[in-house]
């Protein structure tokens, strides 16, 4: 049976580096709150019509960025939804602003080298690692571009390198009903 819900906010948005498990725990967090979960390059692969390596070899970062937060400024609009978001959806301002005012937002963190190995398994779904850098270095580096940014979108921050994706689900859904700060 859904867990109560008469202190939640009206959605739950996850934010945070590829490899965080923002979909993973996403789902398990709809789950346990009878709420609709909701995947932001999901929405954007549906638009487009195709996978998001190939739009970005198609048309380029910039017209991803463009489809990715007409997905966010949609779905903000909703009501009762898990929202997992791409990890670089905390690059346009626009994108916060909405996320904010749709709900809570939570930053999943993990260690580099934690994300490392997780996005290893599937890079090739993963425009913005293939590269030639050494795959901790561009990690690292992109961290560093982007953690401030996450740091100031987030209400929570949860780290998710060593716990169970349902253990966190569980953490989160507590965290933000007792609206516990950071
Ligand atoms: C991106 C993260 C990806 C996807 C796109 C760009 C990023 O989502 O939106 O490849 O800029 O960090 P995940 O964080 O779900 O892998």
């Amino acid at each position: 049976m859904p867990v109560s819900t008469t202190t939640l906010p009206d959605n739950i948005a996850l934010i945070g580096f590829m490899g965080t498990g923002k979909t993973t725990i996403g789902r398990h967090l709809a789950d346990d709150l009878g709420w609709r979960f909701v995947d932001t390059d999901t929405v954007v692969e549906r638009v487009a019509g195709c996978d998001i390596p190939t739009l970005f070899q198609r048309e380029g970062e910039g017209a991803f960025r463009s489809q990715e937060s007409r997905a966010i400024l949609g779905v903000s609009a909703g009501f009762r939804q898990v929202i997992a978001t791409g990890g670089g959806a905390i690059l346009r301002p626009e994108n916060v602003a909405a996320l904010r005012s749709a709900g809570t937002v939570v930053w999943l963190t993990a260690r580099p080298e934690v994300i490392v190995a997780r996005t290893e398994r599937r890079i090739g779904a993963r425009p913005l690692l293939l590269s030639d850098e050494d795959p901790l270095a561009r990690v690292l580096r992109m961290l560093g571009e982007r953690g401030p940014l996450y740091q100031r979108a987030a209400d929570h921050i949860v780290d998710t390198s060593e716990r169970a994706p349902r253990t966190l689900a569980r953490e989160i859904a507590r965290l933000v009903r007792t609206g516990e700060s950071r």
